[in-house]
C-alpha cells in the first residue's frame, strides 16, 4: 500500500494495551487512567485486523503498549501472529520494558519473534526506580539475560534525558557492547500532558549528544536498516551498534513506513497527529475481509506528510494530547 507521499506501509504496530505495570515519568501522569477492558477488542479481533493488514502489504507488525506482555495471554496472539511469519509476514518483534522476560523470553523465541526491543533509561538502581515510579532495575536484568539465553537479538531503548541519564551515556555504551546488545538512543517527543514544563527541561537534542560522544569513542555511520526510524553508528570499541532516533533535530518522516493500530481499534496514521480511523466499528459490523481492507486503504490515503514536534520555551503544551502509551510510540 503506497501512501499520498509516496511511501509503502509495510510496517503495523499494535498497541495491544494501554496498561502498563511501569509508569515512567516522561511517558504516564502518576493518576493515569486507562481504557476500560471492556472497550479493548479481543486477541481474535486484533489477529483479524492484523490479517487484514498483510494483505494490504504489512509485512513487519510490532507489538506494543503500554507493557505488550502485560496484556492476559497476549502470547495466543503471538503464536498465531508467529504461524504467519513465511507467508506474508517478514517479522514479528516486539517492544517491552522488559518486566516480564523471564516468564516469557523463551516462549517468544520458539513463537518466531528473533528480536526485541527493551526499554531501559538507566543502569542505576535508585534512578530506575524513580524513573518508573517503582520498578526493579534487577527485574529487567535478569529478564534481559533470559531473553540472551533464549536466543533472542535484543535492541535497547534509551530515552535521552538531560539532568536524568546524560551521565550514562558512556556507562550504557559500553554495558550494551559487554552484553552484544545494541543500543539506541531516542529524543523525548511532546506527547501527552505529564505535568507543568517537564519536557523542555528534559529535552536533550541528539545530534549535540553525538558530536559529544564522538570525542570518546570511534562512530562510523552504516547503512544498517531495520525498518524502524533510527539511523545506526558502529562503535569501533564495542562492536555494536548505536543508534539515533531524532524526531525534533533531525525530521525522518520522508521515509515513514508505518501506522499504528491501539488496542480499542483505532487506526493512527502517524504518532504526531491526531487524525484516526476506527476499525472497530466495521469489525463488529460484520464486514467481511474486503470491506475492512478498503476501510485500511482509505485511511492510508490520508497518511499525513509528518509529525509538528516543536519542543522550546513557546512550545511547553504537549504537540498530540495522547500519551505514547496508547500507540506504544
Ligand atoms: P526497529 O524495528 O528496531 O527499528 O524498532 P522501532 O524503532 O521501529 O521501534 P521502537 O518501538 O523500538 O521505537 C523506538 C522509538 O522510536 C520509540 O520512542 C518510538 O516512539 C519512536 N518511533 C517509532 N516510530 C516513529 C515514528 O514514526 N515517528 C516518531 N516520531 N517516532 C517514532
Ligand atoms: N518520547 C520519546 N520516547 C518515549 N517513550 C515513551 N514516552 C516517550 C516520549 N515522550 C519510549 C519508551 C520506549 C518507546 C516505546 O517509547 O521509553 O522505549
Ligand atoms: Fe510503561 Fe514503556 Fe511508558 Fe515506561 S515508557 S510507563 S515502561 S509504556
Amino acid at each position: 500500500m503506497i501512501d499520498p507521499f509516496g511511501r509503502a506501509i509495510s510496517y503495523l504496530r499494535i498497541s495491544v494495551t494501554d496498561r502498563c505495570d511501569f509508569r515512567c515519568v516522561y511517558c504516564m501522569s502518576e493518576d493515569m487512567s486507562f481504557l476500560p477492558k471492556a472497550d479493548l477488542l479481543t486477541l481474535e479481533e486484533l489477529e483479524r485486523l492484523a490479517g487484514a493488514f498483510i494483505a494490504t502489504g504489512t509485512r513487519k507488525i510490532r507489538l506494543t503498549g503500554g507493557e505488550p506482555l502485560v496484556r492476559r495471554n497476549v502470547m495466543q496472539l503471538i503464536e498465531r501472529l508467529g504461524s504467519r511469519i513465511g507467508s506474508g509476514l517478514d517479522e514479528l518483534t516486539l517492544t517491552t520494558n522488559g518486566s516480564q522476560l523471564g516468564k516469557y523470553a523463551e516462549t517468544l523465541a520458539k513463537a518466531g519473534v528473533k528480536r526485541i526491543n527493551v526499554s531501559l533509561d538507566t543502569l542505576d538502581a535508585d534512578k530506575f526506580t524513580a524513573l518508573t515510579r517503582w520498578g526493579k532495575l534487577g527485574t529487567v536484568l535478569d529478564g534481559l539475560q533470559a531473553a540472551k539465553a533464549a536466543g533472542l537479538a535484543v535492541k535497547i531503548n534509551a530515552v535521552a534525558l538531560k539532568g536524568v541519564n546524560e551521565d550514562e551515556f558512556d556507562r550504557l555504551i559500553a554495558w550494551c557492547g559487554d552484553e552484544g546488545f545494541d543500543l539506541v538512543f531516542i529524543e523525548v517527543m511532546p506527547m501527552g500532558d505529564i505535568g507543568g514544563e517537564m519536557r523542555l527541561d528534559q529535552y536533550l537534542p541528539l545530534a549535540q549528544v553525538r558530536a559529544e560522544l564522538r570525542n570518546r569513542w570511534t562512530l562510523t555511520e552504516t547503512s544498517y536498516q531495520t525498518g524502524g526510524p533510527a539511523r545506526y553508528w558502529q562503535v569501533a570499541e564495542t562492536g555494536q551498534r548505536l543508534g539515533f532516533i531524532t524526531p525534533l533535530t533531525h525530521n525522518f518522516c520522508e521515509s515513514c513506513n508505518r501506522v499504528r493500530l491501539t488496542c480499542t481499534g483505532t487506526l493512527y496514521m502517524c504518532l504526531g497527529q491526531e487524525d484516526a480511523a476506527d476499525l472497530r466499528a466495521p469489525l463488529r459490523d460484520g464486514r467481511d475481509d474486503a470491506a475492512l481492507i478498503e476501510t485500511i486503504r482509505a485511511a492510508i490515503a490520508r497518511k499525513p506528510k509528518g509529525h509538528d514536534f516543536i519542543i522550546d520555551r513557546t512550545h511547553t503544551a504537549p504537540a498530540v494530547p495522547r500519551h505514547m502509551s496508547v500507540t506504544g510510540g
